[in-house]
């Protein structure tokens, strides 16, 4: 016993200083890059496992006939990124393969198919390697509800909580298992700041964080007191705060839901209560998700990969609108602000009039979607 408890304290040192580093690195800050001064923007297409490649070509065929001129233009190039499969990363042993990797960092912005998050032993999943080796730290996942008033934007923190080090943590056998969650002073400071900035230039009026800070009283307990703290430098926002489990209530309850506006979480809350947020949307085939960060963007499906659908051949079937979405909004993201306002207006008119996806053999098939909004373009 006592070989384990030495080992773990010695796994623990190096977690904290690893930590630390990082919270060195972000106190530097860094100057974000400025889409409107750029010649050129590479767009890399990554297509993910699963559903992935299929939605994804869909969503390549969408952003080729939106971005005609500028690709015709060379303003924007687009780069084709291979080789993020669960097969190649299982056999490399790496969540994200280093050529891989390189590749995605020679580009500006990515859109993202899907990729499969092996569950247990201790591969990474690739979504979290990203989020860190690009430095994503907001996730930010718009829904709406038209019909019923609602409009929310979540503001997720995308790099830390259970996340960070959900891959290392410390176990003996037989006995017990421990992770560990981390809340950063920066790390909460430049989430809190980012949903803030977003109210302001958006124009909301309300603010909530969502926290468990009666329970977790360090992490969460910290990312309120630093919401807090952010919030003070916008007085004319009103802020709210929540514990997550009365959140998930709240947002079924049709009577007060469409009172919230933006949202601000931890990693893991974000994470389940953007899932429940895009079924009441539709689905969570419908909902977009974007990972921003101050050098890198990557747009993506709120959902995973679907490995279900594949096995039940039910792929062709699959709903491209999320990863439609997530190209709305990184075409918003990099200045093409009336390529995004198209995009989005025959995306609405698609929901209503077109046709009909239901992830079963009984709705359209996704390309029957992708041409109707191509058509419309
Ligand atoms: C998401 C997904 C990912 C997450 C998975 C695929 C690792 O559920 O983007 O919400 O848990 O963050
Ligand atoms: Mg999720």
């Amino acid at each position: 016993m006592t070989e384990y408890i030495e080992k773990a304290c010695e796994q623990f040192r190096t977690l904290l200083e690893e930590q630390l580093a990082r919270v060195e690195n972000m106190e530097k800050g860094a100057e974000a890059k400025d889409f409107s001064k750029m010649e050129t923007i590479t767009v890399g297409l990554v297509g993910g496992d699963g559903i992935g490649p299929i939605i994804m070509k869909q969503a390549e065929a969408v952003v080729r006939k939106l971005l005609a001129e500028e690709i015709e233009s060379g303003k924007i190039v687009l780069k084709t990124i291979d080789g993020l499969t669960i097969e190649n990363r299982m056999a490399l042993g790496q969540s994200v393969p280093a050529d891989v990797l390189a590749e995605i960092k020679s580009c500006d912005v990515l859109l993202k198919g899907p990729t499969t998050t092996p569950k247990g032993g201790t591969m990474e999943s690739a979504n979290v390697t990203l989020r860190r080796e690009l430095d994503l730290y907001a996730n930010v996942r718009p829904v709406q509800v038209p019909a019923e008033g609602i409009d929310w934007m979540f503001y997720r923190e995308n790099t830390e909580g259970e996340y960070v080090l959900g891959s290392k943590g410390v176990e003996v056998p037989g006995k017990l298992s421990m992770d560990f969650k981390v809340t950063t002073e920066p790390g909460t400071k430049r989430i809190a700041r980012a949903a803030f900035e977003y109210a302001k230039a958006a124009g909301k009026t309300r603010v909530s964080v969502v926290t468990k800070a009666n329970i977790m009283k360090k992490t969460d307990g910290n990312f309120s007191r630093i919401f807090h703290e952010v919030a003070a430098d916008y007085p004319e926002i009103e802020t709210d705060e929540w514990y997550i489990d009365i959140m998930t209530a709240n947002l079924v309850n049709t009577k007060i839901r469409n009172q919230f506006q933006v949202f601000v979480l931890p990693n893991l809350y974000g994470d389940i209560i953007t899932d429940e947020a895009a079924e009441i949307q539709g689905g969570v085939g419908t909902a977009g998700s974007a990972n921003m960060g101050d050098q890198y963007a990557m747009f993506e499906a709120i959902h995973g990969s679907a490995p279900r659908m594949i096995e039940d051949g039910l792929g062709e079937y699959a709903n491209p609108s999320s990863i439609f979405k997530a190209a709305e909004m990184m075409v918003r993201h990099i200045g093409l602000i009336d390529k995004a306002d198209k995009l989005a207006a025959v995306l609405a008119d698609s929901q209503e009039n077109g046709p009909k996806v239901t992830g079963l053999a009984d709705g359209a098939k996704g390309s029957e979607l992708a041409d109707y909004v191509i058509q419309r373009l």
